[in-house]
């Protein structure tokens, strides 16, 4: 399958030939399909916000290239204006760029920029906010009157309004209560399930990462020390626990039990696959005896 966007030996470099000089990336090769959802995982100041802020042409290269569908999106002001529209980035905190006096204006600001037509602006105004699970009583109401939770939602209905086929989202939950986290990632799962739009995710959580990414990036001193589907990073342990990431608990208490002699089928990494891998084992039990 040919991937939608593809990072190539993609080198970023701070303030060059200063004092404050910072390679933040450097070689990164990563490439994202169509439809797919990506996690990013990496310490704190591992590159991950300046990876995900390549790939709308946010920022450029110092060394490397972004392809999308096989052409560089740094190659002309046309190729930036067609990755904007087609690759959508959700900041962290998005909530503190909300500036327009109705939320409604607000997630309309993207759609307005692409110029369509009035009432293909107001459709996906409606679409997005339905997305995010903005209640159309919302719409008139001002951004600043919101609660965190729904200040967030708004901000990624911005950013959903433009339909993008990559939507790229920079730690979407931090901050939020459980339940906030919950909505979110019900909102993000849901654009992802009704359009086919590719989903990357940058997150803390391995568990998040896990239930939901079919694959995983892990970013370690601006470089990709590990990637896969979960199960395949997540076999990983001992290099994990060396970058300071902790492995999902339950993953924990598989090897812990399987060092007691209590073998799990198969890679257990969420509450729910230990339950399941402990009633297959305790049915082998039934079985057998
Ligand atoms: N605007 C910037 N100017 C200078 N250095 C930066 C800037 N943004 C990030 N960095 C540095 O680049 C490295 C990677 O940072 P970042 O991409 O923000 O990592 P992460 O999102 O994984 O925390 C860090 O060393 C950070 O201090
Ligand atoms: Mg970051």
């Amino acid at each position: 399958m040919e991937p939608i966007l593809k990072i190539e030996k993609l080198s970023h470099v701070y303030s060059p030939g200063t004092p404050f000089e910072t390679t933040a990336l450097r070689d990164v090769d990563l490439d994202i399909y169509k439809g797919e959802i990506l996690g990013i995982i990496g310490h704190t100041g591992s590159g991950k916000s300046t990876l995900i802020q390549h790939l709308n042409a946010l920022i450029k290269p110092t060394s490397g290239r972004v392809l999308l569908n096989g052409r560089d999106i740094n190659e002309s002001k046309q190729s930036i204006r067609e990755v904007r529209g087609r690759v959508g980035l959700v900041f962290q905190y998005p909530e503190y760029q909300l500036f327009e006096e109705t939320v409604r204006k607000d997630i309309a600001f993207g759609p307005k920029n692409m110029k369509l037509p009035a009432e293909e602006i107001e459709r996906r105004v409606l679409e997005a906010a339905r997305f995010c699970g903005v209640e159309e009583e919302l719409l008139e109401r001002a951004p600043f009157d919101l609660s965190g939770g729904q200040k967030r939602r708004v901000a990624i209905a911005g950013v959903i309004a433009m339909m993008p086929e990559v939507l790229v989202l920079d730690e979407p939950m931090a901050g939020l209560d459980p339940r906030g986290r919950e909505e979110i990632m019900e909102n993000i799962l849901s654009y992802h399930d009704e359009t086919g739009a590719a989903i990357v995710i940058v997150t803390h959580s391995m568990e998040e990462a896990a239930r939901h990414a079919g694959r995983m990036a892990v970013l370690e001193h601006g470089t990709v020390a590990l990637s896969g589907t979960p199960e395949e990073v997540f076999s990983h342990g001992e290099a994990l626990r060396q970058m300071g990431l902790a492995t999902p608990v339950m993953t924990d208490v598989a090897d812990k039990l399987c060092k007691l002699g209590v073998k799990l089928p198969g890679t257990v990494y969420t509450v729910e696959q230990m339950v399941d891998a402990l009633m297959a084992l305790e049915g082998g039990r039934a079985d057998a005896s």
